[in-house]
């Protein structure tokens, strides 16, 4: 497995700032239960979406004796039409600081091979979804003054990829939209973070790659998502985890990116007037 130094996390001040309710969708296992897990452990209370009602009430059993922390654990299909609005529904009536999109995997496909069916599917799940729940709940965290998203992109989404056309795409869309978000809200009090994640030991992965895939070079999700929270905190637009081709110059495309995006901040006042 490959390590990642963790970065530092004040969990007083993340409590303050993203409590008490966080809504994680895709929280059933791989880094949604890692996220939920870490957040229960700073007394930081869940709604918990997946497709498998069985698995968010066995996770949010635990995490609530474990930690004594509430739950709500709600079946949903990401990539339904309307997905999003359920969610917002999910959490109605709570105080929510904190939305993690974290579902959004997709299969190795040939695009031209593969029907569209599953190409919109996957474009529901991570745009449509990704946009009503970020919308709503963003709407929220204006009025609280305060509030954070965290988006599990990926970092397929910094350029094109063979076999993964769809997933490649909209991941590059999860990218673009929290840094847009982080651009305009950021000074507003509201964190949005873009984590373009590596290769990790997620079940989904473990059953996708085939039975002699090497695992050494495989991140351990709760290690990510660790540093996803501590990002988030620390007020960083994205995170890129080094990986794949090319992985040494990451860092830098990772400061490029922001120093841009700061740039923008100020460009765009001369349109918005603000
Ligand atoms: N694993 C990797 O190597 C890797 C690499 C780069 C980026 N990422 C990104 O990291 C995130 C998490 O990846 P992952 O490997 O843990 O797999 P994932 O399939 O994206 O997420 C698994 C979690 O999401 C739920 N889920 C999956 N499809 C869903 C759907 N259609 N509707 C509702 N819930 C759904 C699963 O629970 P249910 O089965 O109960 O629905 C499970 O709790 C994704 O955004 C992925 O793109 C992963």
């Amino acid at each position: 497995m490959r390590a990642l130094a963790p970065l530092p996390l004040d969990k007083a001040a993340f409590r303050e700032k993203y409590g008490p309710w966080a809504v994680i969708a895709g929280a059933s296992e791989g880094t949604g239960e890692c996220y939920a897990r870490e957040l229960a452990e700073m007394g930081i209370n869940l709604v918990l979406i997946s497709r498998r009602q069985s698995a968010l009430d066995e996770l949010g059993q635990k995490l609530k004796s474990e930690f004594g922390v509430d739950y709500r654990a709600v079946a949903q299909d990401l990539t339904e039409e309307g997905a999003g609005l359920r969610i917002l529904d999910a959490a109605k009536g709570l105080d929510v600081g904190l939305y993690i999109s974290n579902a959004g995997a997709d299969n190795f496909v040939s695009f031209f091979e593969d029907s569209t069916e599953s190409a919109h599917r996957l474009v529901r799940m991570n745009i449509s979804t990704l946009i009503d729940a970020t919308n709503g709940f963003g709407k929220g965290f204006l009025s609280r003054g305060k509030g954070g998203i965290i988006v599990m992109a990926s970092g397929a989404g910094l350029g094109g990829q063979p076999n993964l056309a769809l997933y490649s795409a909209t991941k590059a869309f999860e990218i673009n939209f929290a840094e847009s978000l982080w651009g305009e809200y950021h000074e507003r009090g509201i964190d949005v973070i873009g984590i373009a994640a590596p290769i990790m030991r997620t079940p989904m992965l473990l059953r996708t790659v085939p039975a002699d895939f090497d695992l050494s070079e495989v991140y351990e999700p709760a290690d990510v998502t660790h540093n996803a929270l501590a990002g988030l905190l620390a007020g960083e637009p994205l995170q890129i985890v080094p990986d794949g081709p090319g992985q040494e110059k990451q860092p830098q495309v990772q400061a490029d990116r922001k120093a841009r995006l700061v740039a923008f901040v100020e460009f765009n006042k001369m349109f918005t007037g603000g």
